[in-house]
């Protein structure tokens, strides 16, 4: 498929962002089992009609999606993302930080803004821009039943709101608010990277309570 064909997943060998493509190139001489691509949404059980909900985080971590190759799977802020989707139900089965673990999505989709590691977890805005342009407003759109966005950390959620064609003014990024995009409902929250939960800027009370509200929005099942 053309890259410049509106496919919501990036091709293995991505060429888009130079810079990253070489980081991933590198990691794939040191690392040659690691996952080293970009790294795909995590879909529900049931497919994407099955989605009411998308999480957008930042990019994959080195270690964690860039080596296992499923979004917020072998690094910490996984942990409490997938134990927060389990309590719920978000997903069900057992995270063990594994793309074999099992576990499977529920209602809900998880991407990222940019799909490939960056160095130092920093992509830069071209990178935000040009993943957005190519593969986030597809994903965002690939979803027939969605009804709430959850946003983790301001980079994620800025990409979202312009994603969604909207000014950024017309949902700030702010902890814990919402906002409405069309038949949408923006849930933000901070990301839940070991750095924020260590330093207190997140606690997991305060990203539990985004989830509840989530579920609260869309009823159902849940805690
Ligand atoms: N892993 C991801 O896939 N995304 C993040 O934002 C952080 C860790």
């Amino acid at each position: 498929m053309s890259l410049l064909a509106r496919g919501a997943e990036p091709p293995r060998d991505c060429p888009l962002c130079p810079r990253l493509y070489a980081f991933i190139a590198g990691w794939r001489m040191r690392e040659p089992d690691w996952f080293n691509a970009p790294v795909p949404t995590f879909l529900p059980a049931g497919g994407e009609a099955a989605a009411r909900v998308l999480i957008v985080g930042l990019a994959p971590g080195l270690r964690g999606a860039n080596r296992t190759g499923r979004p917020f799977t072998g690094d910490y802020a996984g942990t409490l993302l997938y134990e927060t989707l389990i309590r719920f139900g978000f997903a069900r089965g057992r995270f063990e930080a594994r793309p074999d673990d099992g576990l499977e999505l529920v209602d809900a989709a998880i991407t990222n803004a940019v799909r490939c590691v960056p160095p130092e977890n920093k992509p830069e805005t071209t990178e935000i821009r040009t993943c957005r342009e190519h593969f986030l407003v597809p994903t965002v759109a690939r979803f027939p039943n969605l009804k709430a966005i959850v946003t983790l950390g301001k980079i994620a959620h800025d990409s979202t709101v312009r994603s969604l064609g909207l000014p950024l003014r017309a949902i700030p990024f702010i902890h814990g608010a919402e906002g409405e995009a069309g038949p949408l409902r923006v849930f933000s929250s901070y990301h839940c990277s070991r750095y924020n939960t260590n330093t207190g800027v997140l606690t997991e009370e305060m990203f539990v309570d985004v989830f509840r509200r989530v579920r609260e929005y869309l009823g159902g099942v849940g805690e």
